[in-house]
């Protein structure tokens, strides 16, 4: 596909404002230079979303979310950026080259959605239509899924035949080629060709959040030693950590009532919309990801976790729950009879039954308290100790401090032990820096904190002065950062060779597949435009000393190693090196004061 020119894509974002987009979506107030609002990424009460008219770059001090106004796009609206770029083009009447416009390849995924779509639309078809399909539909109706299920969800039907839907793709001038890389046929392990993936099997389209077919799952008509559910692969536009089953069609129901039911599989999801149940997701088995419960999190204020009454179930729910917390969600459990997925509990027990379980479901507190004092009885000295652990990995996941400390408050009082016990086992789990008191951050730690602040003066200068990329590309190299991060933007800044972005917006486009834009946006936001060439000699200099440092601790660590194993040898060779290492750092800081 050809790629857009850099510099059409600056024109665009050149009479495109940021401002005005966003206020489109979200009520914006004017603060000093900037606007703030209510982050449309996270929950909140209090505005921490900023957007600068002056760096046309928005950015939240929430949650970390920002960018320029392509990456609010396909952040807010779920776009690809080509049809971000297409989208603002539009607006702002600007001619996109013709191949780029519309028609044939509209973005490099297209050809990915038009073979999901056929496909989706053929098993379909098929269902409705096909004799075969007789045994599918009576499966359908025993199982008592109604005709509106099958339609709100698109179910389908794949004949039992090797090339159905290779034929039907040719015959609208979609190669195998094609359905191979979007995973809905395989090739033959002797000879030439294809065939079908799914085949004699119910099917279960997954969808993106704006409808667009993106994956399937196949189910056996009978229990046979086939295999229950064959699945679509991941592709460029399937990746199973970050998709929810059912998203789409609950998301307005989920933003209504704040809260969202999580269960595992798609029949388990289809009887509960069917109970009148539509606030409901499914994580289609496989554990649930940090990724699943942010995007969940963008929607819902409370999960209710709804897994299988069995041993997986349980330990998936306890490991869900705490995954959950940490994308900032109240969390409460449901448990089944034993034994009981929710699809037959909605079925054994009726639709009132589940609805009024819900309401009743547990807090995670009680839930896991629950589980735990089941295990362990409570009384030795070592159980309790197992059990206040066991706590402190949960809370540790919640991000919040405030709710953290009442979480603590309330697990002590119960546990009848004192709030410190309990903050500690939070600690141990994961330790926060923030929550540490002065006088235990060591000597090396204030160097590395040092280090790091300086390192992002300088990128904040860098990125808000784009034109003197040129300058620094002589005074500072990348080894020169110590913070991982910081080392890839500045390698990818220092590597900008013929074409360098005059403005913060558009360097974001250079750094976009960093996956830093939170980073990158907030630097943004540290106004530190027009300083630059002043400080610059004097950055470069401190920044280089840090190096030194760093590298001169390591050297003694080795040499505390190495004389403590006798080996004299090395003593004296890392003796040397240090010292050389000090000379070059006495004479850097004296051509300062010279
Ligand atoms: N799953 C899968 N592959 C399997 C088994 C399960 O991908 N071989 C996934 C499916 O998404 C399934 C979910 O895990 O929906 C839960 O599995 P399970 O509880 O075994 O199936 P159910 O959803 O209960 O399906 P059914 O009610 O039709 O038996
Ligand atoms: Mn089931």
């Amino acid at each position: 596909m050809a790629r857009l020119s850099d510099e059409i894509i600056e024109e665009i974002r050149e009479h495109s404002d940021i401002v005005e987009l966003i206020s489109e979506y979200v009520p914006l107030k004017k603060q000093g230079k900037n606007y703030a609002g209510l982050c449309p990424f996270h929950e909140e009460k209090k505005p921490s979303f900023s957007v600068s008219p002056q760096r046309q770059i928005f950015h939240c001090f929430g949650c970390g979310a920002g960018g320029n106004i392509f990456k609010f796009l396909m952040e807010y609206q779920k776009m690809s950026f080509l049809d971000a770029v297409r989208f603002l083009a539009e607006r702002a009447n600007i001619t996109l080259p013709a191949r780029e416009r519309s028609g044939g390849d509209r973005s490099e995924y297209e050809p990915l959605y038009g073979a999901n779509h056929l496909a989706a639309a053929h098993y379909y078809q098929q269902l409705q239509e096909n004799v075969d399909a007789e045994k599918a539909r009576r499966y359908l109706e025993e199982r008592g899924f109604s005709d509106h299920i099958v339609e709100l969800f698109r179910l389908g039907y794949a004949p039992p035949g090797w090339d159905g839907l290779i034929n039907r793709a040719r015959r609208r001038g979609i190669s195998p080629e094609i359905l191979s890389r979007a995973g809905l046929v395989l090739k033959r392990e002797y000879g030439e060709g294809y065939y079908d993936r799914f085949r004699d099997r119910l099917i279960f389209p997954i969808t993106n959040l704006s409808g667009k077919f993106i994956g399937f799952g196949g189910r056996v008509l009978e229990d046979t030693d086939e295999v229950k559910y064959i699945n679509s692969p991941e592709t460029p536009i399937y990746q199973k950590g970050k998709v929810l089953y059912g998203l789409q069609q609950a998301s307005a129901s989920i933003r209504q009532t704040g809260r969202a039911v999580i269960v595992e599989g798609y029949t388990d999801l289809l009887s509960l919309v069917q109970a009148g149940v539509e606030n409901v997701v499914a994580s289609l088995g496989t554990a649930l990801t940090h990724q699943q419960a942010r995007l969940l999190s963008r929607y819902a204020k409370e999960a209710i976790v709804l897994y299988d009454a069995d041993t997986a179930g349980m330990a998936a729910a306890e490991r869900g729950a705490d995954t959950l917390l940490g994308a900032g969600l109240s969390v409460r459990v449901l448990s089944l009879p034993s034994g009981m997925d929710p699809d037959q509990a909605v079925r054994q027990k009726g639709p009132e039954y589940i609805i009024a379980e819900l309401d009743r479901a547990e807090t995670f507190l009680d839930f896991k308290f629950r589980h735990l004092l089941q295990r362990h009885d409570n009384t030795s000295i070592s159980a309790r100790a197992e059990v206040i652990e066991a706590l402190g990995r949960s809370i540790a996941m919640v991000s919040d401090p405030i709710k953290r400390g009442l979480y603590i408050g309330e697990i002590a009082e119960r546990l009848r032990v004192a709030e410190e016990l309990v903050a500690l086992s939070v600690d141990r789990a994961a330790p926060r820096p923030r929550g540490k008191r002065k006088a235990e951050v060591t000597v090396g730690e204030m160097v590395k904190g040092d280090a790091e602040l300086l390192e992002r003066e300088i990128l904040a200068l860098l990125l808000q002065n784009p034109l003197t990329i040129q300058d620094w590309k002589k005074k500072m190299f990348p080894e020169d950062f110590a913070h991982p991060d910081h080392r890839r933007i500045v390698e990818r800044l220092l590597s900008l060779d013929e074409h360098i972005p005059k403005t913060s917006a558009d360097l974001l486009n250079v750094l976009s597949d960093l996956d830093l834009d939170p980073l990158v946006s907030q630097l943004c936001f540290m106004d530190r435009e027009g300083e630059t060439t002043r400080l610059l000699d004097d950055y470069a200099r401190k920044l280089k000393n840090n190096r030194l440092l760093r590298e001169e601790r390591e050297l003694r660590e080795q040499l505390r190693q190495a004389e403590q194993a006798g080996d004299q040898a090395r003593v004296d060779h890392l003796t040397q090196q240090i010292r050389e290492i000090a000379q070059k750092r006495f004479r850097s800081a004296s051509a300062a004061t010279s």
